[in-house]
């Protein structure tokens, strides 16, 4: 029977599946405070931990027995990955089954944000709807228009399949062409500078690491056409947010939908919280009741491989398993 912590009550049919261990679950629907979360960890042979918990040196040095930490998402950039190898720790987290949900979640987004549905909710609750307007709230289309997508992985070509459904082009960028998915999607690759001149929406799916830090900054949004749609449906650092204000203040770009934001969560005075050309939502891409059950389930099975010693089988940091000695 080895020890367990678990950092956020998980859904119990996914609990139960550990239930030959003894589990230790953090029972408040808010992050584990830091210094009990080391001290549990102290005597862990493993962590299932979320997003909001970082994992470096000094919870690797605070779970001294861990053989396995397995993260309830597919973003691990909360995790040290290099850390976590060097001592043998494999990581697992979730990929694959919360791939269409968050595409879908990036659609619903674009759809909201170019053809200007939150301002159409608030108008009508303001009590403002008099009568039929021709000129009322004009947004963009997303039929034959042209969507760039900067990040080209599970999602990003999920996020290409549906472009189909509206007669879409679709233009990409990514650290390196997909030609695979090129054929599969027609899907063309394309710089970031000609991406973002040429798309009318863009949508950010690319993983968050320092090369990709505010990879959408003034340079990059002054680039982008008056009329666009930006999304980002990854990780809220990828956009500079103060330069994104000045975008949508000043009528550099169109509209943004944020799913994820920086800081995370925004604070409710921030200055993108009170432009009408901006929708945020709380970090909900993957939050549909089936994803989150296939996520915390995914989450536990690399868990319990980690455990038994078995190679964990969705692994965020493989080379763990090829290092020497
Ligand atoms: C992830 O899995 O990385 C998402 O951001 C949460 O679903």
């Amino acid at each position: 029977m080895a020890r367990v912590v678990v950092t956020r009550p998980i859904n119990p049919r996914a609990a139960e599946l550990l239930n030959r261990h003894e589990v230790w679950t953090w029972p408040e629907n808010r992050t584990m405070p830091r210094g009990l979360l080391l001290e549990r960890v102290a005597d862990a042979d493993g962590a299932l931990v979320m997003l909001t918990d970082r994992v470096d040196d000094e919870f690797l040095d605070a779970g001294k027995r861990l053989t396995v930490v397995s993260q309830m998402a597919v973003g691990v950039d909360n995790i040290d990955l290099d850390a976590c190898t060097r001592r043998g720790i494999p990581v697992g987290h979730t990929p694959d089954v919360l791939t269409e949900t968050t595409a879908d979640m990036a659609w619903a987004l674009l759809a909201a944000a170019a053809r200007r549905i939150p301002e159409g909710r608030d108008y009508v609750l303001g009590g403002h709807w008099r009568e039929w307007d021709p000129d009322l709230l004009l947004g963009s289309d997303l039929w034959e228009t042209t969507l760039g997508i900067i990040g080209m992985g599970r999602i990003g070509a999920a996020v290409a399949r549906r472009a189909a459904g509206f007669s879409m082009r679709v233009v990409y960028n990514s650290r390196s062409p997909k030609p695979e998915v090129e054929e599969k999607t027609g899907v063309a690759y394309k710089t970031l500078g000609d991406l973002l001149a040429e798309s009318d929406h863009v949508v950010l799916t690319a993983a968050y690491t320092p090369e990709t830090h505010h990879l959408i900054d003034h340079a990059a949004l002054a680039r982008m056409k008056p009329s666009a749609t930006l999304v980002n449906i990854a990780r809220g650092p990828l956009v500079d947010p103060e330069a994104l204000s000045r975008a949508l203040r000043s009528g550099e770009i169109g509209a943004a939908a944020l799913d994820v934001t920086d800081p995370e969560p925004i604070p409710a005075d921030h200055e993108l919280l009170s432009l009408t050309n901006c929708l945020v939502i709380p970090h909900l891409g993957s939050a549909s009741r089936g994803t989150r059950l296939a996520m915390a389930t995914r989450a536990v099975e690399n868990l319990l491989a980690g455990l038994a010693g078995r190679q964990v089988p969705w692994c965020a940091n493989p080379s763990v398993y090829s290092r020497d000695g």
